[in-house]
């Protein structure tokens, strides 16, 4: 897949070639084996997930200590080296890849869980550790992680928190800036910020912390973090709906939430062709409701202490849901296999959308009676080029992942696509990015959903902690708004 060239932009002339004395004295820090320069073993950290987002670096550095980090982040900001932390590297937005040539700084080597608390249910652990790991690890004390998302084998806590990762149980926990109960992370001299408290109050000043949460690299580089988990559910269900009209998903969902109450821990949608897509493209995944032909169809899940109670109640929800027409056709999972089977078809929507080719993938947060709306109107906007529209998403948080597959990147397809999406976006008040964040693709965009005053703000917050603008540049924030905020000699160069 030939990756998109349309988010190109000019490297900033400022920063430094990597030199033979910089990996010298990466050396020094983490041993040989923690630097790597072969072409071969660097492609995996240059391009994305998608394979849309490609620079080239010359060197990933694995450190495997706090201590290691901080050496090197001190090392390149004074040689004004330009650095993107990467974590597992599933991001969608072209954030954990280099646009150039910058030092790839992976945490996969910062993968040790720390401590856990089996009463608070407060897990500390370094940042590389991957989201399904630390899920297991904490399972056999009886908790879950209170995030769950498609990536999960691959994706590192600390990319999910620099990401801010919403996912699919979002619905029940909340976001991550309600779980994460401590951080520690790296500035760009090499200061090492200690704020990894496990306490669920503390009103000690700003909330530094949060800060770092969603910041996609631009501010810090997180090595460890704190996380309060929830118990571990002891039941839970999983029905799978069919509906007729996105009118009834939303009648739907007002119904699920007043019969499910307290148990409901997820509401997903998917569009007919995200379904007949996942299906064509996925060896193993099964349709669950094989004579139904609906336009849309319903995850829909409850977790709770009580496996009959929840269950009869589930059971009782789609009876009435069916009867009064709400819903076509509907089934529930008997066992863990045909749950896991019905997320299997739900989390693979994006493997299969990869399968197909190249994506034009739009993360937005939408008043839920508009959601669908988007998508048809997109349909609309590109009839007449080799387009395939796909909507699905996180209806309970109102999260529309609207995807637009092509046979190849396309600048007309683009063009077609965007401004138009974020303003259509904007005049609705949504927001351009609801889980997946900002990265490279949309680093010019944040104007649609937050005023001028907070940019300008965050770019003030960027310059004081990153002032040499070394941590994922071309990422996050406008160039005009860092532009005001940081002396001109130390600016990227006009474009
Ligand atoms: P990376 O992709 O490596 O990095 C993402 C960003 O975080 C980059 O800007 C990077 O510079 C920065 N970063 C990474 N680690 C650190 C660190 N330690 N310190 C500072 N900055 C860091 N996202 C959702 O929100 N919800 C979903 O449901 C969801 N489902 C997905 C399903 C699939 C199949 C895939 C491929 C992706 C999905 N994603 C989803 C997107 C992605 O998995 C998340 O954004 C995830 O949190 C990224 O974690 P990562 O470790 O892979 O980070
Ligand atoms: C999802 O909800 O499946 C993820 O956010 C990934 C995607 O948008 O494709
Ligand atoms: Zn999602």
């Amino acid at each position: 897949m030939r990756a998109a060239s349309s988010y190109t932009v000019p490297r900033d002339p400022r920063f430094a070639q990597l030199e033979q004395q910089d990996l010298d004295y990466f050396r020094s820090v983490i041993g040989d084996t923690g630097v790597l320069t072969d072409p071969d073993a660097l492609q995996t950290y240059s391009i994305d997930w998608m394979g849309k987002y490609e620079g080239k670096c010359s060197v990933a550095l694995r450190p495997k200590s706090t201590e290691q980090v901080s050496k090197i982040l001190a090392h390149c900001n004074k040689r004004l080296l330009a650095v993107v932390p990467q974590g597992g590297n599933t991001g969608l937005v072209g954030g954990s890849t280099p646009v150039h040539d910058e030092v790839v700084l992976s945490t996969a080597g910062l993968n040790r869980v720390l401590s856990f608390d089996a009463v608070s249910g407060a897990l500390v652990c370094e940042a590389g550790c991957v989201l399904e790991q630390l899920d297991a690890h904490v399972g056999g004390h009886g908790f879950t992680m209170p995030l769950d998302l498609g990536a999960k084998g691959s994706c590192h806590i600390g990319g999910n928190l620099a990401t801010n990762a919403g996912g699919l149980r979002l619905l029940r926990y909340g976001s991550l800036h309600g779980s994460v109960l401590g951080l520690e992370a790296v500035l760009a001299n090499g200061t090492v910020l200690d704020l990894l408290t496990t306490l669920r109050k503390d009103n000690t000043g700003y909330d530094l912390k949060q800060l770092l949460v969603g910041s996609e690299g631009t501010l810090g580089v997180i090595t460890a973090a704190a996380i309060q988990c929830p118990p571990r559910p002891a039941a839970v269900h999983v029905a799978y709906l069919a509906v007729p009209s996105f009118a009834t998903v939303q009648q739907v969902f007002v119904r699920a939430r007043r019969r499910l109450g307290e148990i409901l821990s997820a509401f997903e949608f998917l569009d007919r062709g995200s379904l007949e897509l996942t299906l064509a493209e996925l060896d193993g995944v099964r349709d669950p409701l094989p004579s139904s032909a609906e336009p849309f169809y319903l995850v829909v899940e409850t977790s709770g202490s009580n496996a009959e109670h929840d269950y009869a109640k589930l059971e009782a929800f789609l009876e009435e849901v069916m009867e009064e027409g709400l819903v076509a056709d509907g089934t529930l999972a008997q066992d863990s296999t045909q749950v896991a089977g019905i997320w299997g078809l739900r989390e693979g929507i994006s493997v299969a959308l990869r399968h197909a080719g190249p994506v034009y993938k739009y993360d937005l947060s939408l008043p839920v009676g508009k959601m669908y709306e988007l998508v048809e109107e997109t349909r609309a906007r590109v009839a007449g080029l080799p387009c395939r529209v796909f909507g699905y998403g996180h209806l309970g948080d109102g999260n529309l992942h609207l995807n637009v597959s092509t046979p190849r990147y396309d600048d007309a397809v683009q063009a077609r696509l965007e401004p138009w999406i974020y303003e259509w976006t904007a005049a609705q008040r949504g927001s351009v990015s609801a889980e997946h964040g900002m990265g490279r693709m949309k680093a010019e965009c944040i104007g649609y959903s937050k005023p001028a005053a907070a940019v300008d703000v965050m770019a003030q917050i960027k310059a004081l902690l990153d002032p040499n603008l070394i941590l994922n540049p071309y990422k996050v924030l406008p160039r005009a708004a860092l532009a005001g905020n940081v002396p001109a000699q130390r600016m990227p160069a006009a474009a």
